[in-house]
């Protein structure tokens, strides 16, 4: 691309994401290529290498014979230590639950070894969607130890489960996470209203209190075009 072409794309792209930023609510349409070159003097090409670009990144999204159009934003996730209902209501989105359940199961071998316990011992499953806005975006598991979590937890899974621990003397303190790609099975991609296989963030979580007692060990699931992690990293 010459020097000229490159300025043009500099401008079309800060114009653009401005757009993106300010004006356009999600699903919203664009200017057309044709507009917009005419607006910036830039061919066609410069227009269409700019809109591919913000494609790429997830700002737009495109429909064959009817235009280009502004995704849904993805929530950034931060890696402080937070629950999913102040994830976020820190972006203005209200959280729920749908499919609340919750069971006393045996541990089993991996999610006893992750809260230290023999996988005889029980645990409270809970299982839940969680919406943003109503919207389905992540499912959940979580599982409690017995030992520390008695009683059920009813009701007050509608809302948020780590509230409701730091009420019972287990606020979360520290966390272990990883997190790896993957794709949703079919029932899950259901529930989360999206295509069969469609791509996901598996989290793992092992949540320890003050008192460094493993309390929480959560697999969540997340829709990959809904979710991004976003990290702040430092350098002495
Ligand atoms: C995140 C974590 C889960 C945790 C949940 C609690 O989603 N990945 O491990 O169970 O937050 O969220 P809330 O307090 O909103 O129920």
């Amino acid at each position: 691309m010459n020097e000229e072409a490159e300025g043009k794309s500099a401008r079309l792209r800060r114009h653009l994401l401005s757009l993106l930023g300010d004006e356009l609510a999600p699903h919203d349409r664009l200017p057309t290529e044709r507009s917009l070159a005419e607006e910036f003097g830039a061919s066609r090409l410069t227009v269409r290498l700019v809109l591919d670009q913000l494609e790429r990144e997830g700002r737009v999204y495109r429909v064959q014979g009817s235009g280009t159009f502004a995704s849904e934003p993805r929530i950034a996730k931060s890696v402080e230590l937070t629950s999913f209902s102040e994830d976020m209501r820190a972006r203005g989105l209200r959280p729920g639950s749908l499919a609340v359940t919750e069971e006393r199961i045996p541990a089993g071998a991996e999610v006893g070894y992750a809260l230290g316990i023999s996988p005889s011992a029980e645990v409270l499953h809970v299982r839940r969607v969680r919406t943003a806005d109503g919207e389905p975006i992540c499912l959940e598991h979580s599982y409690l130890p017995s030992a520390l979590v008695p009683g059920t937890l009813g009701e007050a899974l509608r809302g948020s489960l780590y509230e409701e621990l730091a009420g019972h003397g287990l606020a979360l303190r520290r966390a272990e996470q990883t997190i790896r790609a993957t794709v949703l099975d079919p029932a899950d991609a259901r529930e989360l209203r999206v295509a069969a296989f469609s791509p996901a963030f598996l989290v793992q979580r092992t949540a320890y209190d003050a008192r460094g007692r493993a309390v929480e060990r959560a697999l969540s699931l997340y829709r990959a075009d809904r979710y991004s992690y976003e990290l702040t990293i430092y350098r002495d």
